[in-house]
């Protein structure tokens, strides 16, 4: 039988209630725990026809049937909203850019707080494109770009002086894949690519080697996990 510890005193680690206590780490363990996380690297437009672009790490796949996606946009110190939240909200689409090795300066450029009235295509320096469905632009240089369509806002108010959160939900309606990233068996060569993701404090992750690893005796659940179009 496997061991259990009751006695929470064993432990040689400290734990703390985030709502409550004070927080014992010079930094805050939370969003180095949850690593790596993919960048939501979002482009929006606003209803003046501004086109805009900013990085989410706060930013995940909910589930893949149907596609969808959501993103958490804290608010500015003086209480505005994010503009990727106003604009999502007022034309009803965002549209996520895959960020990689090679793009990471302009994901980091594009992470200034602009002007709502400032392209921030512009001042991240890369090359538009347009898109099929959505009215925003992408980042032509980027890989793989999902089309969203807006859904809802959910709103949790926070703790700290960016506190009050907006909860995007967005549902994928038409993606995107450069012919040169993928393999001969079909797949997207994440290798290829790089992939840059968050870490905690100033860190990030770029991703460069992948391993496989298959449910051992379990075909159906391996079937999906594999995700082969039309399983
Ligand atoms: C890699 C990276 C990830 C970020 N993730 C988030 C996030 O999850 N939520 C958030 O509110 N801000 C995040 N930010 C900060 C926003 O990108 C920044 O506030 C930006 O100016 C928002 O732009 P917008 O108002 O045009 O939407 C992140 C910044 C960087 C560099």
């Amino acid at each position: 039988m496997s061991k259990i510890i009751y006695n929470t005193l064993e432990y040689k680690s400290m734990h703390y209630d985030p709502r409550n206590d004070q927080r014992p780490l010079p930094y805050d363990p939370f969003k180095s725990c949850t690593v790596p996380r993919p960048i939501g690297w979002l482009s929006s437009v606003s209803l003046q026809g501004v086109h805009n672009l900013a990085p989410y790490s706060q930013w995940q796949n909910l589930t893949f049937d149907p596609p969808l996606v959501m993103f958490a946009a804290n608010g500015y110190p003086d209480g505005r909203r994010k503009d990727t939240v106003v604009n999502a909200e007022q034309t009803g689409w965002f549209v996520w850019n895959m960020a990689t090795w090679d793009l990471r300066h302009a994901v980091n450029r594009s992470a200034q707080a602009f002007a709502p009235e400032v392209d921030e295509f512009k001042e991240a320096g890369i090359t538009s494109a347009a898109c099929v469905d959505a009215p925003c632009l992408r980042v032509a240089e980027s890989p793989c770009h999902f089309e969203c369509r807006y859904l809802s806002t959910q709103r949790f108010p926070g703790n700290s002086y960016v506190g009050n959160v907006d909860v995007v939900f967005g549902e994928v309606v038409r993606i995107h894949v450069d012919d040169a990233v993928v393999t001969d068996e079909g797949k997207i060569n994440i290798p290829q690519v790089k992939p840059i993701a968050r870490m905690g404090y100033y860190d990030y992750a770029v991703i460069e080697n992948v391993f496989e690893m298959r449910i051992p005796g379990e075909q159906a659940a391996a079937d999906g996990l594999e995700g082969r179009s039309g399983s």
